[in-house]
């Protein structure tokens, strides 16, 4: 039997620091009421001046080591659009405060979508033999990449992290990770973008321009492939599991606005009581909003062991991706 990677570990972190929308409404012309009417959030999580992603990485992280009962793995990878720097990959510091030096660390880029992307990889170092286990951390500082003039943005994105220990196992164990989809279309990255900052415009020779460095979004246009990208990925990855949507237990979609999540889920004919969400406290946290909001099902007690959890998100890049787990029996640390 081939080698599976198994959930043995979940955590997640948020920064104490909540946002609200009345917050946001004091800062500029919004509601409350427009907020969540057309993006179901209430408030977000926010990082104190000099919290970095590594930091929420490194709180999320120790705690699915605590839920996985372990303190050694053999590989870090960390998740994130917002890394501590351009360069170093922000993973072998984290790995390094987490007392696991020496381990292989790498991050992954894939914007909303990185948390999907980076388990496909830890998948593929267990299924390949390379690691027997692997810490994933979805981290991010989303906040310090929006413009906070921009009231579009600045209603949507928050800060945390969520993280799966995986060890290797059976494909047929509670717990087990797969099958998967994933797709890209780098022809419309700019729907969501930083255009400043890179080496794009730095080799330019020009200057960036005010607002260039804060991520830049085209939020109608996003909105409609996201419902598109995410429900064709789901259907695909149903098709490579020979089932429909009717034995599927759970289904946890990027939490990017309610109103796409609810979209996605009414065309795969996913029932409410099934969705999973907690977009209302957190908002929109990226390469964090698949593990963060299933550690809070976890904790409120909506996910049992052996449910069948359907996942699916789309981001930047543009990139998308949907895979399957059964849940195992584990309790978020
Ligand atoms: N409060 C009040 N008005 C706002 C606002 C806010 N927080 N954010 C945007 N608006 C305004 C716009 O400025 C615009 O005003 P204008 O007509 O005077 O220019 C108006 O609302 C309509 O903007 P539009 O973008 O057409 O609104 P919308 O109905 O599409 O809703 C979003 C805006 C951002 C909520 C919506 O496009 C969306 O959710 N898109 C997807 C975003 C997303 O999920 N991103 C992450 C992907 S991983």
């Amino acid at each position: 039997m081939s080698r599976a990677a198994v959930l043995a570990g979940i955590g997640g972190w948020l920064p104490p620091r909540v946002v609200t929308n009345e917050d946001l409404a004091r800062r500029f012309d919004t509601s409350d009421e427009w907020i969540r009417s057309r993006t179901g959030i209430g408030q977000r999580h926010v990082v104190d001046q000099g919290t970095s992603t590594g930091d929420l990485a490194f709180e999320a992280g120790a705690r699915a080591l605590k839920s996985a009962g372990v303190d050694e793995v053999d590989a870090v990878v960390v998740a994130t659009t917002t890394p501590d720097h351009l360069s170093p990959a922000t993973a072998p510091q984290v790995a390094d405060r987490l007392g696991l030096g020496g381990r292989a660390a790498f991050d992954v880029a894939a914007v909303c979508t990185g948390f999907l992307y980076g388990l496909a990889t830890a998948t593929g170092l267990i299924a390949s033999g390379t690691a027997d286990s692997v810490l994933l951390i979805g981290a991010e500082s989303f906040t310090t990449i929006v413009d906070p003039a921009d009231r579009s943005t600045s209603a949507i994105f928050g800060d945390g992290a969520g993280a799966f220990v995986l060890r290797a196992g059976e494909p047929d164990e509670l717990g087990a990770i797969g099958p998967f989809d994933l797709g890209s279309d780098g022809s419309l990255a700019e729907l969501l973008m930083i255009p400043a900052g890179g080496s794009r415009q730095r080799s330019s020779g020009r200057p960036a321009a005010p607002g260039e460095e804060y991520f830049l979004m085209q939020g109608k246009q996003v909105y409609r492939h996201a419902v598109l990208r995410m429900t064709e990925s789901a259907q695909r990855v149903l098709a490579k599991a020979g089932h429909g949507t009717d034995r599927i237990d759970r289904f946890v979609g990027h939490q990017a606005n309610l109103r796409i999540l609810d979209a996605v889920a009414d065309r795969l004919g996913v029932p409410p009581e099934r969705r999973i969400s907690n977009i209302d406290r957190v908002g929109n946290t990226a390469a964090a909003s698949i593990p963060l909001a299933l550690a809070d099902a976890a904790a409120a007690g909506e996910l049992s062991p052996g449910d069948r959890v359907l996942a699916s998100a789309f981001g930047g890049g543009l990139t998308w991706g949907s895979c399957l787990l059964r849940w195992p029996d584990i309790t978020p640390a």
